[in-house]
């Protein structure tokens, strides 16, 4: 049986897709993974490759129990290729191919198509880690610093997933852009990533954090939509990667709460009722909420961006092809076709913005971007109920898809954080107010003190609820004195 639940660690490369009995695959990988190791040594965590920590690896694909927790050396991870049990009766089930057997192998006529989606999803996996390589020297605790590192490996894994489907389906010019995944530099502008946020910085911890939260979740989306696939191996390696990526948005979300919480706790030690009170807030080493509100709306609209134009005929042809589908196809009720529906998209109307009725096959992006909106503010609700069970009057919300956009509808203009479209002379003056300014950088910045002390945390974030796989407060989730 070449596909099974359990995963391989006989061959060098952990897998369940019986690499063993494919030479010529467990050879183009086999030769990639150097060039792997040396990409992770250069560009992956700075100054923690030799310490232990304490991570999860895959080692079977059922939904519960897949991961096994021990103290390992970073560059020792068991990274591996795990796609999601195959369905027999799978069909492609949206687009012009609807109700056709789902394809084993890449269909001659999509073959450009999916090679482009897989190397853009395989692109975002190495650049995150690249962006983040630098923070393990600032963490606010020993657990912070083990699910950092643990999303970097992950990430890593993601990459891997995308170069096997490259390197098994995609021939000479797969192995090309398996190359060209360990090239491309995150914020290098020669050979940039191929997305924007994925150029930008991660300098400090809630950056960090806000990442984790709006644009892993974007990762979520794009997979989701790619696990609805008619390219059965694309939709298998897509739905085991998403069982990794809920931790990275956990990291994210509880990661904001405990920052939250730590503030509120600090205000109403010092009997601080309003949260707009910034430099009496700050004064207290905790970062203030209204900042808290800027660092989200600089990463949502980001996020927004990676979601592409509202209307789009590439979207339409993604879809039409059966090669990526919307989140949650098939739970959707309707024709799964979309020749005749329509869908409402926020468009600029004579200066201002309205919704129009659009053909709901060149909406798609617009719909997951509706889908992604409606997943955020479920978390920013959940911060909410923080402030909210500290007695204090502030509300986080996300701002309007307008807002600070580079990509789309909304790009030629500037629009406030509730929607208005103002002139240049009046965005300007009032940016700072929305959006985080060079000194609120410098103030997240002189609190990025590391705490590495056992059980302890930074003066800006709260303890977590639990601990990682049930450990301890003062659990040692990386060994820093044992280097
Ligand atoms: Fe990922
Ligand atoms: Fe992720």
């Amino acid at each position: 049986m070449a596909e099974t639940q359990r995963v391989d660690y006989s061959t060098k490369i952990p897998n369940n897709v019986g690499l063993a009995d494919d030479q010529r695959v467990l050879k183009a990988l086999e030769q990639w993974h150097p060039g792997y190791l040396d990409w992770w040594m250069t560009m992956g965590p700075e100054g923690f490759q030799t310490f232990d920590v304490y991570l999860r690896t895959a080692v079977s694909i059922e939904p519960k129990g897949w991961a096994k927790f021990d103290y390992v050396k970073m560059p020792q991870y068991r990274w591996g290729i795990l796609l999601a049990p195959r369905q027999e009766e799978r069909c492609v089930n949206f687009g012009a191919h609807k109700g056709e057997k789902a394809w084993q192998e890449v269909p001659g006529e999509y073959r450009a198509m999916l090679r482009r989606l897989i190397v853009i999803q395989g692109d975002t996996e190495p650049a995150s880690v690249e962006q983040q390589r630098f923070l393990g020297k600032t963490a606010p605790s020993l657990y912070d610093m083990r699910n950092l590192f643990q999303v970097n490996v992950e990430e890593g894994r993601h990459l891997w997933a995308m170069v096997y489907l490259l390197q098994k389906y995609f021939g000479k010019d797969g192995r090309e852009e398996a190359e060209g995944l360990l090239e491309r530099r995150s914020g290098d502008p020669d050979k940039p990533r191929m997305l924007g946020a994925f150029n930008e910085e991660t300098p400090d911890w809630l950056s960090f954090f806000m990442f984790t939260f709006f644009t892993d979740r974007d990762g979520k989306m794009q997979l989701e939509s790619l696990a609805q696939s008619g390219f059965d191996p694309l939709s298998r390696t897509c739905r085991f990667m998403l069982t990794e990526e809920a931790h990275h948005m956990f990291v994210g979300e509880t990661g904001i709460a405990r920052a939250i919480e730590r503030t509120c706790q600090a205000m109403r030690e010092a009997g601080i009722e309003d949260a707009n009170d910034i430099a009496a807030v700050r004064r207290l080493g905790v970062i203030d909420l209204p900042t808290m509100q800027k660092k989200a709306n600089l990463h949502f609209s980001l996020s927004l961006d990676l979601f592409g134009s509202e209307v789009s005929t590439n979207a339409a042809s993604y879809y039409n092809c059966g090669v990526k589908g919307r989140f949650q196809e098939t739970r959707i009720e309707d024709d799964h076709v979309l020749t005749s529906a329509t869908y409402a998209v926020s468009k600029l109307v004579n200066g201002g913005i309205s919704m129009v009725a659009e053909p709901a096959l060149t909406a798609i992006n617009m719909r997951l971007r509706d889908d992604y909106v409606a997943d955020c503010n479920k978390g920013v609700e959940r911060w909410n109920k923080v402030i909210e069970k500290n007695g204090i009057d502030f509300r986080l919300r996300l701002p309007h898809v307008a807002f600070h956009r580079a990509i789309g509808e909304f790009a030629v203009i500037h629009a406030s954080p509730t929607g208005e479209v103002l002139s240049q002379e009046q965005w300007e003056p009032r940016k700072d107010a929305w959006l985080p300014s060079k000194a609120d950088g410098e103030f997240i910045a002189s609190l990025m003190l590391p705490c590495w002390e056992r059980g302890k945390f930074a003066s800006w974030i709260a303890a977590p609820k639990i601990g990682i796989d049930n450990k301890p407060g003062d659990f040692e989730y990386v060994r820093i004195d044992r280097a």
